[in-house]
């Protein structure tokens, strides 16, 4: 299948930039594995049953693809709720990559609990040791540690007042459960699909640049000059056997998770370059904020 002109066969090469998008959006309630952009419309609008709040029928994605993809959103007046976003996906499917792209544009905040747990290990504390033995296994750290430290950072102001974009979490039932209890409800479930071997490829070819905490390629995505490239490192679970245990472990509570988000689930193609892969999400984005600020114009416009 050819996507942003390229076959999916000759996916590993590297492509020239820029890539113009092929916009393919499935929703999680078809068996289909590609839906129409107006199918996802019809997905979205059950986000909430006020009809002021459904996604406007009579428009599509196409419009958002037309869009530029480098502009800055910028706050109304009447400041809409801020958006509440979950992106997931297998290992090395590219959610970092995502979230680095989408809060440069959306001004969310990037919870990661892969990084909240990579800082713990830095900082030499209890939870870091301990969930450093679950990691080193490809298991999931246990939630009396990542329920507590996934909760406390969203309830820091900034993620209360930009609103969230949480990067690997819930990965069980448990955790999606515990969520829920507590009150956080997203308004979006980003699925990431993107085939095995891709995975086991990305993870080998991973780098990460300590000083900015950018995420390398050696292959798809180098570093921009050689001071970079010497001190980009390693993570300690980047190999292929460790890949291969972080993914059993994936495909044990991935369905678990996506039950508790059907309605509001939407799955993006993620082995198509990260351009083209964040113009998908872009569209989705920029309709529920639009239909957000449309609401809160509306709401606004009522009282006076
Ligand atoms: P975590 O750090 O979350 O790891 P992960 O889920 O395995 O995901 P990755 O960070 O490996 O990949 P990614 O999807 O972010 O991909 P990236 O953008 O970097 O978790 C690590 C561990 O912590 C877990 O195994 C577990 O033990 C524990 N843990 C975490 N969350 C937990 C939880 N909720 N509960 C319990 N335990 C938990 O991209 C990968 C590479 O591909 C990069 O080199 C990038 O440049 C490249 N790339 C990205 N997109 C593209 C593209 N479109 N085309 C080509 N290359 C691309």
């Amino acid at each position: 299948m050819a996507v942003c002109g390229v076959n999916f066969s000759t996916i590993t090469q590297p492509r020239p930039q820029p890539c113009y998008p092929s916009l393919s959006l499935s929703s999680s309630s078809s068996s289909s594995p590609l839906n129409s952009p107006k199918s996802l419309i019809s997905q979205l609008s059950f986000v909430s049953n006020n009809p002021n709040l459904s996604l406007r029928r009579d428009r599509t994605l196409a419009r958002s693809r037309l869009r530029a993809p480098n502009f800055k959103v910028i706050a109304s007046a009447n400041k809409p709720e801020p958006l509440k976003i979950m992106i997931s996906g297998a290992p090395a499917s590219g959610k970092g990559t995502q979230c680095e792209l989408i809060t440069q544009k959306y001004g969310l905040v990037h919870v990661s609990a892969g990084d909240l747990l990579r800082a713990e290990i830095a900082a030499g504390s209890e939870n870091g040791r301990r969930a450093k033995e679950f990691m080193e296994k490809g298991k999931l750290v246990p939630d009396e540690i990542v329920v507590t430290m996934v909760k406390e950072r969203l309830l820091q102001s900034d993620s209360q007042e930009n609103g969230w974009l949480l990067d690997g979490y819930p990965r069980s039932l448990s955790q999606a459960t515990a969520l829920k209890e507590l009150g956080f409800e997203p308004d979006l479930f980003i699925l990431l699909e993107v085939p095995e071997d891709t995975l086991v490829e990305r993870v080998v070819g991973r780098r990460l640049d300590p000083v900015t905490g950018k995420i390398y390629h050696l292959k798809y995505s180098p570093p921009e000059t050689e001071e970079i490239a010497a001190r980009l490192t390693q993570r300690f679970d980047d190999t292929e056997e460790k890949v291969k245990l972080r993914l059993r472990t994936h495909h044990q509570n991935v369905e678990a998770v996506l039950s508790m988000y059907t309605d509001i689930t939407v799955k993006i193609h993620g082995s198509v370059c990260k351009e083209d892969v964040f113009t998908q999400i872009d569209a989705v984005l920029a309709e529920l904020l639009e239909q957000r600020q449309a609401t809160s114009g509306s709401f606004a416009a009522k009282k006076m």
